[in-house]
């Protein structure tokens, strides 16, 4: 696949963590699974990113990164379907992370919003390094190795993608001229009055430099609105806008999906590092007395307490995992203190049980043998590579090293 036809892949990474939770099943990989079967699909476990932020803890990279796809896999994320790896094993996002460090001015990447907030939130950590100035640069690097159209991430990852596109579009400008086509756009511009060649010069650097999205729109109209142009410099003009004549890397789109908010055990967002998790492929009885110790509305103290199943997060999984009946029991039953709260409960253990019974029942052949997890990630790691190689390879000829 060569130039603009790989609108219809998608990319996502995970950074390997460990052991993954009902946050990612319901935030990330039932996503996935649906994505899986719609577009072509590259899903990778990114342990590259998981060293910028762990450099000194690598000994479990590994071990985590086989235990995600084991979770992707028990997710029904399907490596018949999607094309799943690790990105150290494919050294192109490397290669291409840095070439692109060359046209990437070190301020795009300190105005990233994660780059001070992660070295604020994680003060224990050393986050002084190049590595981690480059986190989102490796993103996009990771990205556009597949010239990917979508990019399914959360409401955080949002500014990366955004800086993915400024990247690909100062490559683009930069390697994707054609010979002349300067020379002719720079004619064709001369050929407008001064005041809207000004204008045109203005609008295309404030677009080209800061990506200011309105800047295009208005140049685009004060192209449209000329006169004096013949329709071959016109069009000329509309490309040189977004400063090229050939495309190399396309610039992607985040696919922003309605996430469900899962609330850890604590009421607080369900994550690892507050210790408030129910994992994926967890024990019954661990589903059972975790459920049972969860936090419910604090308001309700006695059995003889009315609740409010807005303050409690045992309903809000609830309206994840029931059917219409039983969450109309549940909220009455609540309100009106007709139940309790360990009657409450029971539903929902019995779903989540369910639901992990048949993730591991998906993941059992994965975990008696740890090799066909191996054979999954090498095939994926090999399709990924033959994809991201077309790719490098062209971005190699356009700057003309090779
Ligand atoms: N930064 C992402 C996260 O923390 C993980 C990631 C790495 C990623 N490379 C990516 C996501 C490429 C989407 C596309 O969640
Ligand atoms: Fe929460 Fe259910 Fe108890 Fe109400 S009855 S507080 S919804 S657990």
């Amino acid at each position: 696949m060569s130039g603009n036809d790989s609108s219809q892949r998608v990319v996502s990474g995970m950074r390997p963590t460990g052991r993954l939770h009902l946050g990612h099943l319901h935030g990330v990989l039932k996503n996935w699974v649906k994505l899986q079967y719609e577009y072509e699909c590259f899903f990778f476990v990114a342990d590259l990113h998981a060293l910028t932020t762990n450099y000194e803890s690598s000994e479990t990279i590994d071990q985590y990164s086989h235990q995600t796809v084991v979770d992707w896999l028990a997710a029904g994320v399907n490596p018949g379907a999607a094309t799943l790896f690790v990105q150290s094993r494919v050294p192109e996002h490397a290669e291409l992370h840095l070439i692109l460090s060359m046209i990437t001015p070190v301020s795009w990447l300190e105005r990233v919003p994660s780059f001070k907030d992660q070295q604020q939130k994680l003060s224990d950590r050393d986050l002084s390094t190049y590595g981690f100035l480059g986190y989102p640069l490796l993103q996009a690097a990771d990205i556009l190795i597949y010239r990917a159209g979508s990019v399914p991430v959360g409401a955080d990852q949002v500014a990366h993608v955004e800086l993915t596109r400024e990247v690909a579009r100062r490559f683009n400008h930069v390697y994707g001229r054609e010979p002349g086509f300067e020379e002719q756009a720079e004619a064709a511009v001369k050929k407008m009055g001064r005041k809207a060649a000004r204008l045109y010069v203005e609008l295309r650097r404030d677009y080209q430099e800061r990506g200011d999205a309105e800047a295009l729109e208005r140049a685009r109209a004060l192209l449209a609105e000329q006169q004096n142009l013949s329709i071959g410099d016109r069009e000329r003009l509309f490309g040189y806008l977004e400063g090229s004549g050939r495309i190399i890397l396309p610039e992607p789109q985040s696919l922003l999906t309605a996430q469900a908010k899962v609330p850890g055990l604590d009421g607080e967002k369900m994550s690892k590092s507050y210790n408030n998790v129910l994992s994926l492929r967890e024990a019954p009885e661990l589903v059972e007395t975790k459920i049972r110790t969860m936090q419910t509305d604090p308001a309700r103290v006695r059995r003889s307490d009315p609740g409010t199943p807005g303050n409690c997060p045992v309903f809000a999984l609830h309206e994840i995992y029931a059917d219409e009946a039983v969450l109309q029991w549940a909220s009455e039953g609540c309100r009106s203190a007709g139940i309790g709260c360990v009657d409450c409960k029971q539903p929902l253990i019995d779903k989540v049980n369910a639901e992990q019974a048949e993730l591991r029942q998906r993941a059992q052949q994965f975990e008696e043998d740890p090799d066909l997890v191996r054979a999954v990630i090498q095939e994926g790691s090999e399709k990924a590579r033959a994809a991201a190689r077309e790719t490098l390879d062209d971005v190699k000829e356009a700057i003309g090293i090779r």
